[in-house]
C-alpha cells in the first residue's frame, strides 16, 4: 500500500474516534446549531483522539485498549423531531404517493418500502415506467424503462437522528451553516423556505430525478421543467408539483387544518410533512444492542456479545462505523465494485462518489459510510447493491482489492428494464476497476473465520423487530386515488 494511502487511513481513524469520542461528550442540539464544547472537554477530547491516533499506528497489541464501546451513549427518543401527528399521516400519503411523480406512476415507497427494509430489495432500482414492487418490478414492453437508477436505495432507518449529518452516498445533502436554512443542497436547488429536519430537504431532490420520479422531457410539464432546469421559483417544478397536491381537495383541507392558514402550499410543507413521517416510521432504536447499551448485560448473546467486542475493537468497523449508529457521517473507499450505468463521471459506468461533489480528485471512488442499524433487513449492500449478503459485504472489507477484482457481475440479477424477467448489470471497463482498487483506503487487521461469524451475528443484533414489515406501514389509499404500492401485485 502507498505511503500516502496509510496516512490517510490513520487520518480517517482519527476522525472516527474524533466523531465518536464528541458524541459521547455532547449530543448534537435540535436545530442547526453545531455543538458547542467548553475549552477543558475540547482539550482532553484531543489528547485522547491523538493518543488513539499514535496507538494505532503502533503494534495491535495497543488495540483492546480501544474499544470504546463501553462509553457509546444509547439512542434515545429525544434523538429525533418530534411533530404532529396529522403531519406525520399527511407525510405518510405523500410518500406513498404517485401523485408526485411526473408521470403519476412511482412513489418515494416504491423504492422505500417499509416491508422491504425501507427500500427495495434490489441491487439497482427500475425506477420511472416500471410497474411491481420488489423483486417483482420491472420495465414493461409497451413503455420500456430507460435504465436502472445508478445506485442502490438505501435504507432510511434512524436518519432523522440529530447524529445523523449527511445524506445520500455522495453526502450531497448535509447540514452546513453556511448555506440556505442550514443545509447544503445541490447547485440550484437550494432550499426556498426551512426544511424541519435533513430528510425534509432531501425529499426535494428525488422528485427532479428524471429516472426516479420526474419522467423524461416530452412526456409531462414537470420533466419537462427540470429538463430546462427550472426547478425553483414560480413556475419551477417544485412549485407545480406543490400545485398539483393543492389541487386534491382532501390535501388541501388537511394542510389548511395543519397550518392554520389558506396560503398556498409550497414545496417545502410537502418536504416537511415527509421528513418528519420518515423520521417517525423508521426510528429503529430497539434492538438488542439498544438494550444493551441501556445496561441490559444479558440482551446480546455470547456470539453476538463477542462480535461487539471485535467490531468496537480490534476488527477496527468503528473507526469508520463510529458510535451508537456506526457512521462518522463520513466517506471513504472500500472499493465496492461498480455495476450499472454509472454516474457518467468519466469512464462508462463510474462512479466517481464523493469527488463528484467536492471536485477533489482524492476523494474519488470515496463514499459515505452507512449507518448499520437494521442492516440484515437492508440486503443489498455497499452503494451499487453488489453484494447480497451481510457475510459477502463483511468479507469484502477484510481483503477489498481481491475481492473487487474477482468479482464477478453475471451473479447479480439486475430487474429486466424492458418485461418480466432479469438482466445482467453494466460493468466498467478494466482500467476502471484498477483505479477504483488504486483508491481504497481501508485496511482491517486478518481476522478468523469464526471472528467473521461473530461479527455478522453482531451486526444481527442491530435490528429492532418493530421495524420488520414498518411501523405506520401503508396507507389502504392515498388521497390523489391512484394505487398504492402492494406486495400482492
Ligand atoms: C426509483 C427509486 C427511488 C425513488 C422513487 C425514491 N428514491 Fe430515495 N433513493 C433512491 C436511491 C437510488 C438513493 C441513493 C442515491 C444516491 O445516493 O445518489 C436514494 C436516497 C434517498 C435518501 C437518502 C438515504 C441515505 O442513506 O442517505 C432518502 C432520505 C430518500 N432517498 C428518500 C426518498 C423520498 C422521500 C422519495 C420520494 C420523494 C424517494 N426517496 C424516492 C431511490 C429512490
Ligand atoms: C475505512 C472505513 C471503514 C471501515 C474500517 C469499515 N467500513 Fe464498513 N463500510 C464503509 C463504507 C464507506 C461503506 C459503504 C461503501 C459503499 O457504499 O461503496 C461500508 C459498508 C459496510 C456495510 C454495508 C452496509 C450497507 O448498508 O450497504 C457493512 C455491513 C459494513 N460496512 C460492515 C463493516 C464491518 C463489520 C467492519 C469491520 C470489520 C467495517 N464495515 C469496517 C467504511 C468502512
Amino acid at each position: 500500500m502507498p505511503k500516502n494511502h496509510h496516512v490517510c487511513h490513520n487520518i480517517a481513524i482519527f476522525r472516527g474516534h474524533l466523531g465518536h469520542i464528541s458524541c459521547k461528550l455532547a449530543r448534537p442540539s435540535r436545530g442547526w446549531l453545531v455543538p458547542k464544547f467548553r475549552r477543558a472537554a475540547l482539550a482532553r477530547l484531543f489528547w485522547v483522539s491523538a493518543l488513539s491516533l499514535v496507538s494505532f499506528s503502533l503494534a495491535s497489541v495497543s488495540l483492546a485498549r480501544l474499544s470504546f464501546a463501553d462509553s457509546l451513549v444509547p439512542l434515545a427518543r429525544a434523538d429525533f423531531p418530534t411533530a404532529p401527528k396529522e403531519q406525520i399521516l399527511l407525510g405518510r400519503d405523500l410518500f406513498f404517493d404517485p401523485l408526485l411523480s411526473g408521470n403519476r406512476n412511482i412513489a418515494c415507497a416504491t423504492c422505500h418500502h417499509g416491508a422491504l427494509g425501507s427500500a427495495d430489495a434490489v441491487a439497482l432500482s427500475v425506477g420511472e415506467g416500471g410497474m411491481g414492487l420488489g423483486k417483482n418490478r420491472r420495465g414493461t414492453e409497451t413503455a420500456p424503462a430507460h435504465q436502472h437508477v445508478p445506485r442502490n436505495a438505501p435504507a432510511l432507518y434512524n436518519l432523522g437522528a440529530d447524529q445523523i449529518t449527511v445524506l445520500f452516498h455522495d453526502g450531497r445533502v448535509a447540514r452546513d451553516g453556511s448555506a440556505p436554512f442550514g443545509v447544503r443542497m445541490p447547485e440550484g436547488n437550494a432550499l426556498e423556505r426551512p426544511a424541519v429536519n435533513l430528510l425534509a430537504a432531501q425529499a426535494l431532490l428525488p422528485l427532479l430525478s428524471p429516472e426516479e420520479m420526474a419522467g423524461s422531457p416530452g412526456e409531462n410539464p414537470i420533466a419537462d421543467a427540470v429538463a430546462a432546469q427550472e426547478i425553483r421559483g414560480p413556475s419551477g417544478a417544485w412549485a407545480q408539483l406543490a400545485a398539483r397536491v393543492e389541487a386534491v381537495p382532501a390535501y388541501r383541507a388537511r394542510f389548511t387544518a395543519l397550518n392554520g392558514s389558506t396560503a398556498p402550499l409550497h414545496i417545502s410543507d410537502i418536504g416537511n410533512a415527509i421528513g418528519v413521517f420518515l423520521a417517525e416510521e423508521f426510528r429503529a432504536i430497539n434492538s438488542p444492542f439498544d438494550a444493551y447499551l441501556r445496561g441490559d448485560t444479558e440482551a446480546l448473546s455470547k456470539a453476538q456479545t463477542r462480535g461487539k467486542t471485535l467490531f468496537y475493537g480490534k476488527a477496527l468497523c468503528s473507526s469508520c462505523h463510529a458510535g451508537a449508529l456506526q457512521t462518522d457521517n463520513s466517506f471513504h473507499a472500500i472499493g465496492i465494485p461498480q455495476i450499472g450505468p454509472g454516474k457518467g463521471h468519466g469512464a462508462t459506468g463510474a462512479d466517481h462518489g464523493r469527488a463528484a461533489i467536492t471536485g477533489d480528485i482524492n476523494d474519488r471512488y470515496r463514499f459515505r459510510t452507512p449507518s448499520l442499524r437494521n442492516v440484515a433487513l437492508t440486503a443489498p449492500y455497499g452503494h451499487s447493491g453488489a453484494y447480497d449478503s451481510l457475510k459477502e459485504v463483511v468479507r469484502h472489507h477484510l481483503a477489498p482489492r481481491e475481492s473487487l477484482m474477482r468479482f464477478d457481475p453475471a451473479r447479480v440479477a439486475l430487474p429486466a428494464l424492458n418485461g418480466p424477467g432479469q438482466t445482467a448489470p453494466q460493468t466498467p471497463p478494466a482500467a476502471e476497476r484498477a483505479r477504483i482498487a488504486a483508491a481504497i483506503t481501508l485496511q482491517i487487521p486478518p481476522l478468523t473465520d469464526a471472528e467473521l461469524r461473530d461479527i455478522v451475528s453482531f451486526l444481527h443484533a442491530l435490528t429492532d423487530p418493530s421495524s420488520i414489515g414498518g411501523k405506520l406501514g401503508a396507507p389502504a389509499r392515498v388521497p390523489s386515488g391512484l394505487p398504492v404500492d402492494s406486495l400482492l401485485d
